[in-house]
């Protein structure tokens, strides 16, 4: 395709719609038809054929209303965009539980079998992977992102940029950068990072993303260091086009352009256009900054003609690479969308993901479950089927197995159910307690199913308490009353603060927002024809005024050396708290147990230039087959800049039968070492390091190895 030639025969306003994006409501003014998005109506009629691009409509018939709009133009074929972000009518486990199955090729499943029935419906972009670095359990959206480490999110990242590519739709790598440090964990709140941190910790996850060539990058909605990302041209010119060579879509956030003038950055709408273009912010969405301000800011010579041409030709070249010059409905098949959403291969990779992801924190021996054993269910999560949490995209809640279906299928009989109270924050009807308590008085052991609203976290959905809500912890302690065994099982889009309600309980299955399968996800692990295997990837704080607490956190110069409530003054320490999280990253219990031992280094000295292995032997000490994460973490004991205590440099999950061993094994090299520092080289610095195996972060088999110089 010649695009400069289109392109030169644009004119100047055309140019500036074909860089702005509406919201499917502007287009089909059709409540029933979009997902999300308000009209912003901004847009005269007669010019919205000329708009490059919407976003979130609901499925083929709105897509076709879309595409066959009078004004929509035949040869300018709208691309149309969706947050798919963990499936779209078969709705898989939220990404913090993807990210804890710590299984790439699982991770990249659901991608795939998101993006085939998307394309069935119409969707050619989707604003996915989210790779955020989240450290605050606090911020609704760390159910977006796979967790507290940049190197666990960037090829958790590069799984679903394949996954969504295999099932032929682009995506959109989000939000560069930095979203996730939000200041106090409020979305949308200030970040302020310093470069050595931004390039060490932060920028490394989207960069990673880029080597499987996403189609588009968004910006996110924060300040770093002051200036608003969509105004940030030593992030978004300077190393994403320049260093990165990045020469695909760049996209604001909604109404992220606008934003400017509310950070106090840019006094009108007309400047947030100026600096975005300026910026090769591509698309513009739902600001309309630019197809108000664009053609005028050209003229008065403020943007260049031939930067906006550059823009133009990306947005273009997308729509041609998608195929939509020859044929703009060519993905959307209702034969597909019967063949594909929902079907039986999609829902067992939900099952799959929702059992892998789920996390046993606790587990005195009670679990697994015998079959049948005389159990009663309760808890607002007993019957609900609001298993999906956010961005459930299309999915529907009819099509979401409950807890309570889960378990009668798999037991063969009916299991009396009582919701007792609301999951709500601040729910307060406290009606339904008698019920479940005489319900929970004629059962042996008690399923409680609680958790976090499903509506509770996500975008603008932070929270400044992060333990269980109050009617729920009350009804636990009612239900301990009863001296019957509890089993606690948890549903939430964020690490919880449990420590008040782990010793109330003998067990604790957390199970973040499962998905559409969750019900038989939750039933398989409770009976144990699944052996739990997932791993949480964020830690779990022991109360909110830890956070952000995170693994690969920094020695202070006065480490508390022994973390327990005496006394240990002018140390770093709370008077009140300990340090360590209740559940350290990569942690996860399994019905059977693991012992690793024996770790050796094959030197213990490394020139430049060599490598060494590390290896030690994982053994299934239990008497079940399980599957089991391990861990390599390193420490660079001394760096020009000070190194974190751990940092995770290669995992892996291994099936062992019972009984059964292997030898693991991770090579490192110098990139394994390597880190940006002082003078800003990546490299890895001579000297001390600290080698660790483990099945979670904490607990750990550690071993000395030294980088030297090459010999002369
Ligand atoms: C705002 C969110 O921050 C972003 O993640 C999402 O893709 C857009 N809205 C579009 O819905």
């Amino acid at each position: 395709m010649d695009y400069k030639k289109i392109i030169a025969n644009m004119t100047l306003e055309e140019k500036a719609l074909e860089l702005s994006q509406v919201a499917a409501a502007d287009i089909i003014q059709d409540a029933d038809a979009v997902v999300t998005g308000i009209s912003h109506s901004g847009v005269p009629r007669e010019q919205l054929g000329e708009i490059g691009s919407v976003l979130n409509f609901s499925g083929i018939e709105a897509a076709k209303k879309i595409r066959s709009a009078p004004f929509v133009k035949k040869d300018n074929p709208l691309l149309l965009m969706q947050d798919v972000v963990h499936g779209y009518k078969t709705v898989y486990p939220l990404n913090i539980a993807i990210g804890g199955t710590f299984d790439l090729e699982l991770a990249e499943a659901c991608a795939e079998m998101s993006a085939i029935e998307a394309k069935a419906n119409g969707v050619n972009v989707t604003f996915a992977p989210m790779v955020d670095l989240v450290r605050d359990a606090r911020w609704g959206r760390v159910n977006e992102s796979t967790g507290e480490d940049p190197y666990l999110n960037g090829l958790m990242g590069r799984a679903s940029v394949r996954g969504y590519h295999k099932g032929g739709i682009a995506c959109c790598v989000k939000h560069f950068a930095a979203y996730g440090a939000a200041e106090s964990g409020r979305d949308y709140n200030t970040t302020d990072i310093s470069d050595h941190a931004l390039k060490e910790y932060y920028l490394k996850s989207y960069l990673e993303c880029l080597k499987e060539n996403p189609e588009m990058v968004m910006t996110s909605f924060n300040l770093l260091n002051g200036i608003p990302m969509n105004g940030h041209t030593e992030l978004l010119v300077d190393l994403l086009r320049g260093q990165e060579k990045f020469d695909g879509v760049v996209i604001s956030d909604y109404g992220g352009i606008s934003e400017m003038i509310a950070h106090g950055y840019a006094e009108d709408l007309k400047e947030c256009a100026r600096i975005a273009a300026n910026n090769e912010i591509d698309i513009d969405m739902c600001s309309l900054a630019y197809a108000k301000y664009l053609p005028e800011l050209v003229r008065e010579g403020k943007v260049s003609e031939e930067k906006v041409n550059r823009m133009v030709e990306r947005v273009l070249r997308l729509k041609d690479k998608l195929g939509l010059y020859e044929n703009a409905s060519a993905g959307i098949s209702e034969e597909r969308d019967k063949t594909y959403c929902l079907s039986r291969e999609a829902r067992e990779i939900a099952r799959r993901a929702a059992e892998d992801g789920s996390v046993l924190l606790e587990n005195n021996g009670i679990l697994p479950l015998k079959k049948d054993a005389n159990v009663c269910l309760i808890g607002p999560y007993a019957e609900s089927r609001e298993l999906m949490g956010e961005w459930a995209c299309l999915g529907k809640t009819e099509n979401v197995v409950s807890v309570k279906k889960g378990i009668e299928k798999l037991t063969g009989k009916s299991v009396p159910s009582v919701a007792a109270c609301s999951a709500q924050w601040n729910a307060a009807d406290e009606s339904g307690l008698a019920e479940a308590l005489r319900v929970a008085e004629k059962s042996e052991i008690i399923i409680v199913c609680m958790g976090e609203y499903c509506k509770e976290s996500g975008e603008s959905h932070s929270r400044s308490n992060i333990e269980l809500a109050a009617l729920q912890v009350k009804l636990l302690h009612k239900l301990k009353e009863t001296g019957k065994k509890i089993v606690l099982v948890l549903f939430a889009g964020r690490p919880l603060a449990l420590t008040e309600v782990v010793p109330l309980v003998d067990a604790v299955l957390f199970c973040w927002h499962p998905g559409i399968e969750g019900g038989n996800a939750v039933a398989n692990l409770l009976y144990g024809t699944v052996n739990p295997n997932g791993k949480i990837t964020m830690s779990f704080p022991r109360s909110v005024g830890q956070c952000p607490v995170y693994y690969n956190c920094f020695s202070t110069g006065r480490p508390k050396h022994n973390d327990t409530y005496e006394n240990a003054c002018f140390t770093s320490r709370y008077i009140d708290e300990l340090n360590a999280p209740l559940y350290p990253f990569g942690y996860g219990l399994s019905y059977t147990k693991f012992e690793l031992k024996d770790m050796r280094l094959s030197v213990s000295t490394m020139r430049r230039g060599e490598s060494v292995t590390v290896s030690a032997t994982l053994k299934n000490i239990g008497n079940r087959a399980g599957r089991e994460v391990v861990q390599l973490y390193i420490r660079d004991k001394f760096g020009s800049c000070a190194r974190p205590v751990k940092e995770l440099k290669g995992f892996c999950k291994i099936a062992l039968a019972a009984g059964e061993q292997t030898q693991v094994r991770f090579k490192i090299s110098e990139e394994t070492l390597a880190y940006f520092t002082a003078s800003g080289e990546y490299k890895a610095e001579t000297g001390d390091f600290e080698v660790m195996l483990g099945t979670n972060s904490r607990d750990v088999l550690k071993t000395d190895l030294r980088l030297l110089d090459r010999e002369l």
